[in-house]
């Protein structure tokens, strides 16, 4: 492919990609292609003879759309949001066209400066105390990481070095132990493993959230028991209900005992760019390390994980090896040691973009925005009482069915099935809930009333799907010509036995 070339695929995927934009909201959220869809369409073997770019993109459209879940359809509801902006995307696609990694600052000193100060924009822009930020006169700083997963793991190593670096026993690895909530996320549990660090999930209060008193007792059973804490993973904004830690409670016992104390806050980070919601993170002075993903709610395309350390040489300590570079960089802070992989990206370049082109009241525009439209779901269940709202925070909204976990769930399956919206489940306080998150920075009141008709008709349809007619005289069930329902208990309990059946029943009493 020549340079002219170049220019006109690369103009065209940029049409694609604004035309996808534009139709998003027609195309259903949820592929309907079958396991395996793809093995027929494409060729066994990589093409002898090399193709026009016009047949590959044909293909995109052809082969690839069908089998996509469209993360940024204004119908897409599941887990939190992945980020997308027109500034990200351009950002991203420039800082591969220019394809310039960084190692320390000699191999690419703009790769390296504008992370650095844009690590600074972003912590002042949440309200962090100005110890974590590169520009602070202490050890502070922070650097862009791939994924919070990554940045849990990091934190977790730096805990696990500090306090095997404060022990003079030997042997000490052995009894290390860690501590977050049973409501964290899955990644919380993998960095354990990964560190070979046992990650005690300890429980939440009814809210959700692991308080510091929970926390006081399983590291004062485990020191009893000749363990060594190391560390804890606090959450400020949990997977399954957004639910936030009480980080000064916590904070307050990690102090107290010198436990490394990591902050996921991988989601609703992004809210603390709005003053009002800052009080969920008080007590953050007491965090050793502090994570949140603009890639997810903060419209910098993925990756691009934040994480910011209060003391960079426990980074360093732990994660610095002697390199075959004959002399140390001229330029400190050297961030190349405050992460795992050897290189990398220009990721700062695409943060440089949303922030210059959103703004400080564009990014707290578009968080406000999306909280309103949860605010607006949550309402239009809270007034159907065939419904309960169990939990709510942020743009995230869980609810159920009221009665048996088997009505939510048919609902789920129902839903999924027709793939007009994209729901996920979660099991929370031992009930299987909903979870309805604003995802979309498309999506509008209109979309919210659309996701909610189409969670009425499927529960009405395939949950219960009998329309019941109460008469004094007697008692009798009409089958109106298609299946019977086998059992109908008039309380509704046993209405499940025949829910997947199309049933159309009249009952009178
Ligand atoms: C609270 C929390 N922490 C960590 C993660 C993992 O994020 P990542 O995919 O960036 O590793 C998630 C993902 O949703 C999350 O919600």
């Amino acid at each position: 492919m020549d340079i002219e070339e170049f220019r006109e695929f690369g103009k065209a995927s940029v049409d694609y990609i604004a035309s996808y934009f534009e139709n998003i909201r027609k195309i259903d959220v949820i592929s309907k292609v079958e396991p395996g869809y793809l093995k027929n369409e494409l060729p066994e073997t990589v093409p002898l003879r090399g193709e026009s770019w016009h047949k590959v993109l044909e293909d995109v459209d052809k082969v690839i759309l069908p089998g996509l879940t469209h993360w940024h359809s204004p119908h897409f509801h599941a887990f939190f949001p992945t980020a997308n902006s027109f500034p990200g995307v351009v950002g991203e696609l420039l800082l591969s066209g220019l394809g310039s990694l960084s190692k320390d600052w000699e191999t690419n000193p703009a790769c390296i400066e504008l992370e650095i100060r844009m690590m600074d924009w972003l912590g002042k822009m949440l309200g962090l105390p100005e110890e974590f930020l590169n520009e602070s006169d202490g050890p502070g700083g922070g650097v862009i990481q791939n994924a919070a997963s990554e940045a849990t793991f990091l934190g977790l190593l730096c805990g696990k070095q500090r306090t095997i670096a404060s022990q003079s026993e030997d042997q000490v690895s052995s009894k290390l132990v860690a501590y977050t909530s049973k409501e964290s996320n899955s990644s919380v549990e993998k960095a354990g493993l990964l560190a070979s660090v046992p990650m005690r999930l300890l429980p939440t209060d009814q809210n959700g959230s692991l308080r510091g008193r929970t926390l006081q007792a399983a590291i004062k059973k485990d020191k009893e028991a000749g363990l060594v804490p190391c560390c804890v993973v606090a959450t400020l904004g949990t997977t399954g209900t957004c639910a936030f830690d009480n980080l000064e409670e916590i904070g307050t016992v990690c102090h107290e005992e010198g436990v490394w104390l990591h902050v996921d806050a991988a989601y609703a980070g992004a809210v603390f760019a709005c003053p009002e919601y800052r009080h969920l993170m008080k007590g953050v002075q007491f965090a050793d390390s502090f994570n949140f993903n603009p890639h997810k709610w903060m419209l910098v395309n993925s990756d691009c994980s934040a994480m910011w350390f209060k003391d960079t040489r426990n980074a360093e300590a732990a994660l610095r090896v002697k390199t075959n570079l004959p002399n140390p960089s001229v330029f400190e802070p050297d961030i190349q040691h405050w992460q795992i992989p050897d290189s990398r990206r220009f990721r700062a370049l695409k943060i440089w973009f949303v922030l210059r082109i959103y703004g400080v009241e564009g990014v707290q525009k578009h968080i406000r925005r999306q909280i309103a439209l949860a605010r607006f779901f949550q309402q239009l269940v809270e007034v159907d009482d065939r419904f309960e709202v169990c939990a709510s925070s942020m743009g995230l909204v869980c609810f159920r069915v009221k009665g048996e976990d088997v009505f939510t769930r048919v609902l789920l399956d129902g839903v999924s099935k027709r793939g007009k919206i994209f729901l996920t489940p979660y099991f929370y306080r031992e009930q299987l809930v909903v979870r309805f998150v604003i995802c979309s920075r498309f999506t509008e009141r209109g979309d919210i009333l659309f996701a909610w008709r189409e969670i009425v008709r499927v529960l009405e349809e395939q949950v219960f799907p009998c329309k019941i007619v109460v008469s004094k005289k007697r008692r009798r069930i009409r089958n109106n010509g298609t299946n019977i329902l086998k059992v109908l208990d008039p309380s509704f309990t046993n209405i499940h036995q025949g829910i997947n059946e199309n049933v159309k029943v009249e009952l009178f009493l």
